[in-house]
C-alpha cells in the first residue's frame, strides 16, 4: 500500500493510542502460564501481539474475548509444528526463554526480517542455564531442569533480560541479570504482581522459581512509543493541541518525553494514576517553542531506542547540529533504521548523515514531499508519515501497510487529528 500524506494545517483532538505492545506480549505469555483465568483488557491490536497470541494458542492457551485461560507453570504442550513469530522480535526472544525451559522441543520461525535478526544473544545464556538451544534456525527446549544463572548483559535489551527471567521461573536456584542500563521493566513488574519473588537492586534483577503464578487482571495502558509520533507532530505543526489518553508513563519508557521537553517541545503529563503496577497518565502536546538541537548518546539512546526514528524527524526542525549516537542497535531492528531514516529524510530534503551508531542532522530544513519507502518497518513508516505532515506538498510512503505491526489505526488517527 502507498499512503499519501499531505501538509497538515494543525493537529487537534483527543485519542487513545493502542495498548502497549511490550506489556501486551508479556501479559499473553505470563497469563498463559498462570494458575487460572486472566482478564486482559486493551491488548495491542497490532500484528506482533497477534503473533504472540497465536503461538500461545498453539502451545495450549485458550483466549476468548478478554479472558485468557492459564495452563499453569507446567501445563503447556508441544505445538504441532514450528511457531510463527511473524515480524516480532519480542515474541521470538521471550518465547525462546519460556520454551527453553519446557521438556519438549520447539522451533521458532519468523518472516524474512525476523530471520535476519540476532538470536545468539538469547541462545548463549539459555545454553549456559543448561537448556538445549541452537540458532539458526531457532530450536529450544527438551532438556530440563535448567539451573539458575548470573548473567551480565553486554548490550542493553529488555527482550534478552525478559527471556532469561522467564526461563528463570523454571530453574533451580536464583537467576539474575545485570544490565548495562535500566531497560523497560514490565516483566519484573508483572511477575511481581503475579506473586513471584523478583528482587531489583540497581541494575541487577533476580527471580526465583515460584510454585505458581497468580492470574492477571489488567487494563493495558496506551503505548508511549506510539504516542511519540503524535507528540512530535503536534510540536511541529503550528496551532496544534492534542491529548493522548491513558498512556503508559513507566519511568523506563519516558526518556523520550524528557528529551522533547528539554529541546523546546510543550508536552505535559496530566491525571497521573496507577493501573495495576504500571503508571499511566494523559499526555498533552502543543506547538514547540525555541527549539534547541539535541545530543543523544550511549545509555540515553538505549532508553529511547524505539522513539529515535521520529526523534530524527524532530531534529530536522531544530536549529544547529543534532547528534544522535550510541544507537547501533537500530541497525538490528525490523529494518536497518539508521539507513532507512537517512534515505527517507534525505529524499525529503533533510540534511542528515548516517553514522555507525546514529545520525548527524543539521536543521532547521524545510522538508519537501517525496516518494519514500517504509522498508517494511512500522516505525519507519510512521516516522516518515510525521515528516510528511510538516513537508511541503505530497509525501507517498511505499509499503505503509506495515504500520499494522504495532498501530493498525495509525492512518485513521492521522486523518482524525488532522
Ligand atoms: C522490547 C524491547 C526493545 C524494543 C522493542 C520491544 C520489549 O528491544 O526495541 O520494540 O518489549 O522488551 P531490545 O530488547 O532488543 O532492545
Amino acid at each position: 500500500m502507498i499512503a499519501t500524506v499531505r501538509t497538515a494545517r494543525k493537529l487537534a483532538g483527543e485519542i487513545r493510542v493502542p495498548g502497549d505492545k511490550s506489556i501486551s506480549h508479556r501479559a499473553l505469555i505470563l497469563g498463559s502460564i498462570a494458575s487460572g483465568p486472566s482478564r486482559l483488557r486493551g491488548l495491542s491490536p497490532g500484528a506482533d501481539v497477534q503473533s504472540t497470541l497465536r503461538c500461545m494458542q498453539d502451545l495450549g492457551a485458550v483466549m476468548e474475548g478478554t479472558a485468557l485461560e492459564g495452563c499453569g507453570l507446567h501445563g503447556l504442550h508441544q505445538a504441532s509444528g514450528p511457531l510463527d513469530c511473524g515480524n516480532s522480535g519480542t515474541t521470538m526472544r521471550l518465547l525462546a526463554g519460556l520454551l527453553a525451559a519446557q521438556d519438549f522441543e520447539s522451533e521458532l520461525v519468523g518472516d524474512e526480517s525476523l530471520s535476519r535478526r540476532p538470536m545468539d544473544r538469547v541462545v548463549t545464556p539459555l545454553s549456559e542455564m543448561g537448556a538445549r538451544a541452537s540458532w539458526p534456525p531457532l530450536r529450544v527446549g527438551g532438556q530440563t531442569p535448567l539451573h539458575g544463572l548470573a548473567h551480565t548483559m553486554p548490550v542493553p535489551s529488555a527482550q534478552v533480560k525478559s527471556a532469561l527471567l522467564i526461563a528463570g521461573l523454571f530453574a533451580h536456584g536464583p537467576t539474575s541479570v545485570v544490565e548495562p542500563i535500566k531497560t523497560r521493566d514490565h516483566t519484573e513488574l508483572m511477575l511481581r504482581g503475579m506473586g513471584a519473588s523478583v528482587e531489583v537492586d540497581g541494575l541487577r534483577v533476580q527471580v526465583m522459581s515460584p510454585s505458581q503464578l497468580e492470574p492477571l487482571d489488567l487494563d493495558i495502558p496506551g503505548d508511549i512509543s506510539s504516542a511519540a509520533f503524535w507528540l512530535v507532530a503536534a510540536g511541529l505543526v503550528r496551532g496544534s493541541r492534542i491529548r493522548l489518553q491513558a498512556t503508559g508513563v513507566n519511568p523506563t519508557r519516558t526518556a523520550f518525553l524528557s528529551v522533547l521537553q528539554s529541546s523546546g517541545f510543550e508536552v505535559t503529563v496530566s491525571n497521573p494514576r496507577f493501573v495495576g503496577s504500571e503508571p499511566v497518565a494523559d499526555l498533552n502536546a502543543g506547538i514547540a517553542h525555541n527549539l534547541k538541537a539535541i545530543r543523544i548518546e550511549d545509555g540515553l539512546a538505549a532508553e529511547m531506542i524505539d522513539e529515535l526514528p521520529v526523534l530524527a524527524v524532530a531534529a530536522t526542525q531544530m536549529p544547529g547540529r543534532s547528534t544522535i549516537s550510541g544507537a547501533g542497535e537500530l541497525r538490528l531492528k525490523e529494518s536497518n533504521r539508521i539507513t532507512a531514516m537517512e534515505e527517507g529524510l534525505s529524499a525529503m530534503g533533510a540534511d542528515i548523515t548516517a553514522t555507525d551508531d546514529g545520525w548527524l542532522i543539521n536543521g532547521p530544513r524545510e522538508l519537501e514531499g517525496a516518494r519514500v519507502s517504509a522498508q517494511g518497518d512500522h516505525r519507519v513508516a510512521m516516522a516518515l508519515s510525521i515528516a510528511g505532515l510538516i513537508a511541503q506538498g505530497r509525501t507517498e510512503i511505499d509499503g505503509a501497510e506495515c504500520v499494522d505491526i504495532s498501530y493498525p489505526e495509525f492512518f485513521d488517527h492521522l486523518e482524525y487529528l488532522c
